[in-house]
This record gives structure tokens, C-alpha cells and sequence, in this order.
């Protein structure tokens, strides 16, 4: 009873003053970073900066940065806000890697389940399968029948295990059942130069980033991963991975903003109120649909939902990726 006593008013206060500083979030004078693990260029950091730009809007001009903490895969940057102050200062943005590395690492230094807050999704993007612009192939099919007569000669970049680009090439090489070179860099921004380059031959990247690149004509674009054709100009004459005889092979990227575990409700709700204007924004959605994405506007905005849609992600991929038995340490 007595240490009832004595407990009772400290949750006051602790109560009070996170209401205060509840209140107050975002302050003026302090900046909101998100922290994006990737590079900068790439289509994540592409998301992200439109995101951050609608949100500022909506937060009445709220300064919003971006820190690239690349590397490993997507999992440094997501381990800094794992361990970042709960003070709606610091948000992770990211892609199904939240979902995916789990399985891919055998010691992951963060919990997806547990070290984080779901604030909403945001989109969804397309990927493209691409290759240097001098490939001996024009189609999938002239790909499909170099690749089988090249095995263990080609070199296929990706942002890591784990990664938008490295999922949708682990499922090109299992379903041709072709092995190739997997060159890891710190988001596809840097492999979309050395696949420009010609230092490398494929990649599977989000629509975002390639669109570009095509109607440039500095990359070769063979298949999208939709279930349907992309309605796009550089894209429409795409045909689906389905369409070239992949059976099953669809992936669809999506986006979400979250913040280290602890983070109190009352900032999370002002945050997802944010999101949710900012994902109805007519110039936000003009941006993606542009690369090709679509803005998410159902139940996955909300945190509830963002999270029971991220632990079906998580069952979906994990039996995937055993079956490919790609490890990362
Ligand atoms: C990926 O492949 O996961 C992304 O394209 C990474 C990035 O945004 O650079």
C-alpha cells in the first residue's frame, strides 16, 4: 500500500509532463529527421523526400531532414532509430525491409516487432527488371535465353540481402533457376551508376528510379513485376514478369515512417494525423504515380494496421527466404 502510495503521484507527474510535451510537438525551433538507410538518389530516398515535403506543409512548415545512414542492407539506419530518443524527433522510413531482414540476418541488432511504433504506410511501388544498355538481349525471352547460357557469369546488383532490389533478383534467379553474382551496394542509387556504367548487367529496381533512366535510354528495361501492365509511357509496352512465362512472380515494394518504441501517443497520433493528410496531398500523389507507385489510402495508414500488415509481410517472405538460404551476419 505504502509503495502504492508513493508510486501514484510520480505517474502523475510522468503523465503531465509528457502531455506538455505533447503539446508542444513539434517545437519551432527543432527538426524532425528521418532517417532513411539507403543512399541518397535511390527510390526509397525518393519517397522519403516527397513524404517529408507534404508532412512539412501540413505541420505548418515543420523543418523535415533526411539522414541517409546507409548500409548493411538497410539495417544501420533502422537500428538508429531502434536506439534513437522516443521524442518524435528521430523517424525511420523505410521499405519491406522491415519485413525481410529478419529473415535474412542471423543477428539482427533490433526487434521490428517490439523496438518500434507504426505511424502508417505510405505507397506502393512496381519494381523493373533493367540491364546495361550494351546487353546481348532485347526482350525477355533473348534475356532469359542469354541468362541460361551464361550461368555463373553474370553480375546482378542490389541494395543488400534483404533489399527491394535483392529480393526481386533472389526470385528472377530461383524461378530461372540460374545463379548469378550478387554485387551488394549501399541503396540502388550507387548500382544504378556502375549498371549505367556497365560494371554490372541486371537489376531489379523500383519503377521510381528506372523511369528516368529509360526514357534516357541509358538502361535496357525487360519485365515489370506487377500482375498487370504499367499504365506509364516509358512502361506501358512492358510486359509482366508473368506474361514472359515467370509463373507466380509478382513483389510489390511499400513505404511506412515509424518511431522508436516509446515514443508517447499523444505525438504518434499528431504524427499519423500528419501522414494522413500528407498522403492525400494532390502533389504527393502526382510524384509517385509519375514513377509509377500508388499511394496507399486504406486501413494501412493507421498504425494498427501498418503493423498487422508488416507481420503478415514478415510470414510471407520468411518461408522465401529459407527456401533460398541467403544468410547475412
Ligand atoms: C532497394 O533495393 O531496397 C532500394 O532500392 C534501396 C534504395 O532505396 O536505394
Amino acid at each position: 500500500m505504502r509503495s502504492m502510495l508513493l508510486c501514484v503521484p510520480a505517474a502523475v507527474v510522468m503523465c503531465l509532463s509528457a502531455n506538455a510535451f505533447a503539446q508542444d510537438y513539434p517545437a519551432a525551433n527543432k527538426t524532425i529527421t528521418f532517417v532513411l538507410p539507403y543512399a541518397a538518389g535511390g527510390p526509397t530516398d525518393k519517397a522519403a523526400r516527397d513524404l517529408a515535403q507534404s508532412m512539412s506543409k501540413v505541420l505548418g512548415g515543420q523543418s523535415i531532414v533526411i539522414d541517409n545512414a546507409a548500409g548493411a542492407s538497410g539495417s544501420i539506419g533502422a537500428n538508429k532509430v531502434a536506439k534513437a530518443s522516443p521524442d518524435g524527433y528521430t523517424l525511420l522510413f523505410t521499405h519491406i525491409a522491415q519485413a525481410t531482414l529478419p529473415s535474412f540476418f542471423r543477428n539482427l541488432p533490433y526487434n521490428v516487432e517490439k523496438d518500434f511504433e507504426y505511424i502508417g504506410l505510405v505507397s506502393e511501388n512496381p519494381m523493373n527488371l533493367i540491364g546495361r544498355s550494351n546487353l546481348p538481349a532485347n526482350n525477355m525471352a533473348e534475356l532469359i535465353g542469354w541468362a541460361k547460357s551464361h550461368k555463373g557469369q553474370i553480375n546482378i546488383a542490389n541494395a543488400g540481402p534483404g533489399s527491394a532490389s535483392h529480393l526481386c533478383g533472389m526470385l528472377f534467379q530461383s524461378t530461372l533457376k540460374v545463379d548469378m553474382t550478387s554485387v551488394p551496394y549501399k541503396g540502388t542509387a550507387p548500382a544504378m551508376t556502375d549498371l549505367i556504367g556497365g560494371q554490372v548487367d541486371l537489376m531489379c529496381d523500383q519503377t521510381t528510379t528506372t523511369i528516368p533512366q529509360i526514357e534516357g535510354k541509358k538502361v535496357k528495361s525487360f519485365a515489370v513485376t506487377t500482375p498487370t501492365r504499367l499504365s506509364s509511357p516509358a512502361l506501358k509496352d512492358m510486359p509482366t514478369m508473368q506474361e514472359a512465362g515467370l509463373k507466380d512472380f509478382t513483389v510489390t515494394i511499400w513505404q511506412g515512417l515509424y518511431a522508436p518504441k516509446g515514443t508517447p501517443a499523444p505525438v504518434l497520433k499528431k504524427l499519423n494525423d500528419a501522414l494522413k493528410v500528407a498522403v492525400k496531398d494532390p502533389e504527393f500523389i502526382r510524384k509517385q504515380e509519375a514513377g509509377g507507385a500508388s499511394v496507399i489510402n486504406d486501413p494501412r495508414n493507421d498504425p494498427a494496421g501498418h503493423k498487422s500488415f508488416v507481420m503478415s509481410e514478415m510470414a510471407k517472405w520468411a518461408p522465401v527466404i529459407k527456401a533460398a538460404g541467403v544468410y547475412a551476419d
